[in-house]
């Protein structure tokens, strides 16, 4: 039997940082709506899956995850809403695949979604995938969320048509959300507690404006107006394009202290031949030169990077050549990814597909290499003294993690801090994926 009167709900988000700012700003809504978040342990009355479409893999888990909530044993069936980016690019087939989904609600369309609730309380599929030209922020209540560190989406999709990509698709043409609209928003998140804000975009260095005096503005800019907020300690921005590392922002980079040393700037691969077949638009050459200026401005900056293997055409030659590239580069950590042929996209029909045990391959060669790097540097800032903004507690009793400047994971221990708080520490131990350190005083907050 299905619920139809939904008292509780549960958002749960899957792909990038994007669709965890959509799941919160849709939580929020549910809330202003009269829902309440359903605790842990308890099922849900409403489930929205907040879904990623970028490789087969993400968008499959979709529907073993609507089995699984359709199939809880001895109770009623909650409603089900499958949000995100496989909603956009499936639309109404998913009800037709997975009948017990009750509502489709695409990324640019989801503060439709107290009515599209309301009329699947009525028994309706109910399916909105619209790209309305007024923005969905105008239509959202203001920002109820509480959190030493929070998302901000500044710019949304994508007109780069990276040609194994299906983000231009379900995010749309790319957007700059307005300055004063960016500032409030910053402002209300920095009034309720939050330390740390991390401005979001598919192209987040594409972001331009104009200030309150009708000046045009880039990243680098708004990046100086928020680092004039009281009581907001540290600013971050993902993700980057490498043809979009303007001037501002590396000099913003030099000259505003609040900005994280951390720059995560995709390339996909090293090999010139590839990126073109990708519609890269940068060549290896040029992207090391973005990374260069960054680093002369700011010398301490940790560099991330995403890459593909096993795209199309890709030989063992043009897969050393990204071996060669991270080498050049050292990666204080990285993102890679077998190449996934995506529907509609042109690389799925490019010839020369590289088969998997060859992409398998490739993969643990690359992370490997990565791997170490990563730990490298990790261990390079053993007995650094740096500062922690807490974040949450750790598995361990008693224990609390935190995020350096250089977005590594460090484990205290509690006692001489608490979340939220800004401390300096030692850094005593370091992993591949985390540190460890010993808070040395607390600083004032
Ligand atoms: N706008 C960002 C992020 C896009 S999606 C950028 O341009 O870098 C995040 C990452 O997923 C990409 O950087 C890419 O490495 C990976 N990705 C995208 N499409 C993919 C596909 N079809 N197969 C495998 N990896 C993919
Ligand atoms: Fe996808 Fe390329 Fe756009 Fe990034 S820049 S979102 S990889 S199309
Ligand atoms: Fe996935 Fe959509 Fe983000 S496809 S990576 S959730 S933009």
């Amino acid at each position: 039997m299905k619920n139809r009167n939904p008292r509780t709900f549960q958002v749960k988000s899957f792909g990038c940082q994007m669709n965890v700012y959509d799941g919160q700003r849709m939580a929020e809504l549910l809330e202003a709506e009269g829902l309440a978040p359903a605790g842990e342990a308890e099922p849900a009355d409403l489930v929205v899956l907040n879904t990623c479409h970028i490789r087969e893999k993400a968008a499959e888990k979709v529907y073993s995850e609507i089995g699984r909530l359709l199939h809880r044993p001895g109770e009623s069936q909650p409603l089900v809403a499958v949000a995100g980016c496989v909603a956009q690019a499936e639309g109404a087939e998913i009800p037709r695949r997975a009948p017990g989904v009750d509502i489709v609600v695409g990324p640019q369309a989801y503060h439709n979604l107290p009515e599209l609730v309301r009329r699947a309380r009525q028994g309706e599929k109910a399916v909105d995938t619209d790209m309305p030209a007024l923005s969905k922020f105008d239509a959202l209540p203001g920002r109820r969320r509480q959190a030493p560190a929070a998302f901000l989406t500044v710019q949304e999709g994508c007109d780069k048509f990276c040609t194994y990509c299906v983000v231009p698709y379900t995010r749309g043409a790319e957007v700059s959300r307005p300055w004063a609209a960016i500032l409030d928003e910053a402002k209300a998140l920095v009034d309720r507690g939050t330390r740390e804000i991390t401005l979001l975009g598919q192209n987040v260095n594409a972001w331009e404006g104009e200030d309150e005096k009708g000046r045009r503005q880039g990243l680098g800019g708004l990046i100086g107006a928020l680092d004039a907020l009281p009581g907001l300690a540290r600013i971050r921005y993902t993700t980057s394009h490498p043809n979009d590392m303007r001037e501002d922002l590396v000099r913003a980079h030099a000259e505003v202290a609040k900005l994280m040393p951390f720059l995560h700037l995709p390339v996909q691969s090293g090999s010139d031949r590839i990126l073109k077949a990708m519609n890269r638009s940068h060549s290896v050459e040029s992207y090391v030169r973005a990374i260069e200026r960054v680093r002369s401005a700011r010398p301490d900056i940790a560099v991330s990077g995403d890459f593909i293997v096993g795209f199309p055409g890709e030989t063992e030659e043009d897969f050393e050549a990204t071996l060669l590239l991270v080498g050049a580069v050292n990666y204080a950590q990285a993102y890679s990814f077998k190449y996934s042929p995506r529907p509609g996209t042109p690389a799925a029909g490019m010839p020369d597909q590289v088969p998997a045990e060859v992409m398998d391959d490739r993969l643990q060669r690359l992370q490997g290499l990565l791997r170490e790097q990563q730990l490298a540097f990790n261990r390079a800032t053993v007995g650094a003294r740096t500062e922690i903004l807490v974040e949450r507690t750790g598995r361990k009793p008693g224990q609390l993690i935190g995020k350096s400047p250089w977005l590594q994971s460090v484990h205290l221990e509690a006692g001489r801090a608490a979340i939220g708080d800004l401390v300096e520490v030692q850094i005593l131990d370091a992993g591949p994926n985390s540190l460890s350190g010993a808070p040395l005083m607390r600083s004032a907050a």
